[in-house]
């Protein structure tokens, strides 16, 4: 673990993915272990699959129990049927629901629902957000377009949940799950970045050469709709948690 570098939000550089992801278990896991009925806001891709598979490695040892925890993801495609393989919803599903003891009535994602139908699912989710007393701690990945969540470059700083066209970057990294770019979603619901803020922390997750230079942008430069993930500068717990790599356009 390298030291603190000089950026406007704080982060932390691992030698590898997988420390970065044991480091952020092993956070949860003390939470956890503290509050057991914490509400977590959790993130689909690629970037948190060794974190989910920490999670159900401490689990099996009996070391985590999410038994008394509630789950918000972030975002889910539109217009898909609900049970599509290629829905958020069954990636979770396999990933990590399937194989812990997270009750299924407390694991929330948006409905796929038809775009019509979107801004009152919406409402739906914000509510459920709160009435469940917020998210305590929430979990990021971020897009090379420094998205998080959905949230598209230009996304307003007190966006709520809500629908969005996807960019063409981000549907170039969608088109392997959905067979071809021709095929992926057009429109999504994703909490939006004002949802987010109002997590009670923040932990970000970004690994790979692929993700420097938004790392860069997002962390050391000004805060900017235009880069989605640098307006959590303003947050008072967020943390980034990076690889070398990921790193490698940050000066100490
Ligand atoms: P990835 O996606 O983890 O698959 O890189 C991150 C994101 O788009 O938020």
């Amino acid at each position: 673990m390298s030291p603190t570098l000089r950026t406007r939000i704080a982060c932390t550089v691992y030698p590898s993915p997988r420390a970065a992801a044991l480091a952020v278990a092993d956070e949860l896991r003390v939470r956890l272990a503290g509050y057991p009925s914490l509400v977590l806001g959790l993130p689909t891709g690629n970037t948190p699959v060794p974190f989910y598979q920490e999670l159900i490695r401490l689990h099996r040892a009996s070391l985590l129990s999410l038994a008394q925890a509630t789950s918000f993801n972030l975002d889910e495609y539109l217009g898909l049927a609900p049970g599509d393989p290629r829905s958020f919803r069954a990636w979770m599903q396999a990933q990590l629901f399937s194989q812990v003891d997270l009750p299924a009535n407390r694991t929330h994602l948006p409905d796929p629902v038809e775009p019509a139908a979107a801004a009152e699912e919406s409402r739906r989710y914000e509510l459920l957000i709160r009435e469940a007393g917020g998210v305590d701690w929430m979990l990021l990945g971020i897009g090379r377009n420094g998205h998080i969540g959905f949230n598209e470059p230009g996304s307003p700083r007190t966006s709520r949940t809500r629908l969005v066209e996807l960019e063409a970057k981000t549907i170039a990294d969608a088109a392997k799950t959905f067979g071809g770019e021709q095929h992926v979603p057009r429109r999504a619901i994703t909490m939006g970045i004002g949802t987010i803020l109002e997590a009670r922390a923040i932990r970000v997750m970004a690994f790979g050469s692929a993700k420097a230079e938004i790392v860069q942008r997002a962390l050391t430069g000004e805060p900017t709709e235009l880069v989605p993930a640098s307006l959590l500068a303003g947050h008072a717990d967020v943390r980034f948690l990076l690889d070398t790599e990921s790193a490698r356009l940050l000066s100490q």
